[in-house]
């Protein structure tokens, strides 16, 4: 077995070695460690590898806390400790921004973290039939492969929704239709676990008892989807309250469907709300612009100080969902909504939206090149960007400073998606 001494970590929290001139990319290898490693891809220049065993460990390894670790494609950053994860998710961030803009930030603003484990709000569980062993498994893929991992539980979920884990693989293997029901959405409120439950077959009436008896025991709320996202329908309890989570610094509630975009991490996501807000600094009178506003988690908050907040969205439903929201927290007088295609922005676009004081915007991992373009010289004073993709935020910094004329005030990781290599940040720039 071929040894290497990994000298640092890539993007995806894979150790990077270097042998015979090309470069090996090391799953669950650190920095400074020298470890024994498979390779599963051998490319021209690079190879892509596994670390089958740790023949010098580094200080920052810790046991993997999850038993399926290794198997399970989910969480592949377990073998560090907290403290390195955000460090690496730091040194990511400060990576692309030099990298791809040649920017430093002013000041590394303090990284967010929550809960290391029980997190997960949200998450697309596969399902399996699997016919041979009479059984049917319900849980997350496997690392490089289709089949979904055997697993009695999962950290990363809540843990009354990890226990139900094996019950919903026993649950389908009654049905009629086990291998017609692929997938299980999971959405979670502050009070309610709703499972969307994929069906490509229709459910007999012996079903569809079963599947109400399931959830009167187990509290939670069923949702049938056979075919797009609009076919998603309520089935049981029909009385179940609105999915909602609730950003208690700011007094809202935020009301939304079980197929609807919402932060992942409900913790994490209440105090990126206020780092952003804070960095914002939205005041009574001004005009803010809140850049795709999905249901309203950032447009509330800045409207609840007192601003006039314009929310702009490509989602017909979530622009639907948002403007409820604003009623629902009598924020309706200072909050406006439109859809549109940020993607297609033109300088025409967005100056018909008229002059903003401040702008926040968070965009899905595109980024938001054509928006950024577009902030002319009546752009606003202070922008706050939150990014799910380094890359594209520093693509997007490098325009705002070089082209635009605002300064880097500061940027920061927040741990939305602790031991996976997901990064999450927040940036402010100004003028
Ligand atoms: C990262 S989410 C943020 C949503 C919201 N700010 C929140 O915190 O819940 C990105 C949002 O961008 C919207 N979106 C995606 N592509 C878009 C586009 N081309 N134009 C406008 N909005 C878009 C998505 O529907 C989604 O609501």
């Amino acid at each position: 077995m071929p040894q290497a001494l990994i000298e640092s970590l890539d993007h995806e929290g894979r150790g990077v070695a270097h042998a015979d001139g090309k470069a090996i990319f090391i799953e669950g290898a650190l920095p400074g460690e020298i470890v024994e490693y498979s390779c599963y891809r051998k490319k021209a220049k690079y190879e892509q590898a596994q670390a089958v065993a740790i023949v010098k460990a580094s200080s920052q390894r810790v046991e993997p806390f999850c038993r399926y670790f290794g198997v399970c494609g989910g969480c592949s950053m377990q073998h560090m400790g907290p403290a390195a994860q955000t460090a690496a998710k730091q040194r990511v961030l400060e990576d692309a921004l030099w990298h791809i803009a040649h920017l430093t930030p002013e000041t590394i603003l303090p990284a967010i973290a929550g809960a290391p484990w029980g997190y997960r709000h949200r998450a697309r569980l596969s399902v399996r039939h699997v016919a041979k062993k009479g059984g049917v498994l319900v849980g997350f893929r496997e690392k490089r492969s289709s089949y979904v991992a055997v697993m009695d539980s999962c950290a990363v979920l809540p843990p009354a929704v990890s226990a139900l884990l094996p019950r919903l693989g026993e649950l389908i293997a009654q049905l009629s239709i086990p291998d017609r029901l692929p997938q299980i959405e999971v959405a979670i409120g502050d009070d309610q676990v709703v499972l969307v439950l994929r069906i490509l077959e229709a459910l007999s009436a012996p079903d569809e008892a079963l599947l109400r008896e399931f959830a009167d025991r187990h509290g939670v709320v069923f949702y049938l989807q056979t075919g797009g996202p609009d076919t998603v329908v309520l089935f049981h309890p029909l009385d179940a309250p609105p999915l909602a989570y609730t950003l208690p610094d700011f007094g809202v509630e935020l009301r939304f469907a079980p197929t609807e975009f919402t932060q992942v991490n409900p913790g994490v996501n209440r105090m990126l709300v206020r780092r952003a807000l804070a960095l914002l600094r939205p005041q009574a009178g001004e005009r803010i612009a809140d850049m795709f506003c999905g249901l309203g988690n950032f447009t509330l908050p800045i409207a609840r100080s007192g601003a006039t907040v314009v929310g702009i969205e490509g989602s017909k439903a979530l622009v639907e969902r948002a403007r409820a929201n604003a009623e629902l927290n009598g924020l309706h007088e200072r909050c406006e909504f439109a859809v549109a295609n940020l993607f297609a922005a033109t300088p025409e676009s967005v100056a018909a939206l008229g002059h903003f004081d401040k702008m926040l915007i968070d965009p899905p991992r595109e980024g938001a090149v054509d928006l950024v373009k577009c902030l002319g010289a009546d752009g606003p004073a202070r922008i706050v960007y939150v990014s799910c993709s380094p890359a594209t935020l520093a693509r997007d910094a490098g325009i705002l400073v070089h082209e635009g004329g605002y300064a880097l005030r500061g940027a920061g990781i927040a741990s939305m998606f602790p031991h996976t290599s997901h990064v999450e940040s927040i940036a402010l720039f100004e003028r």
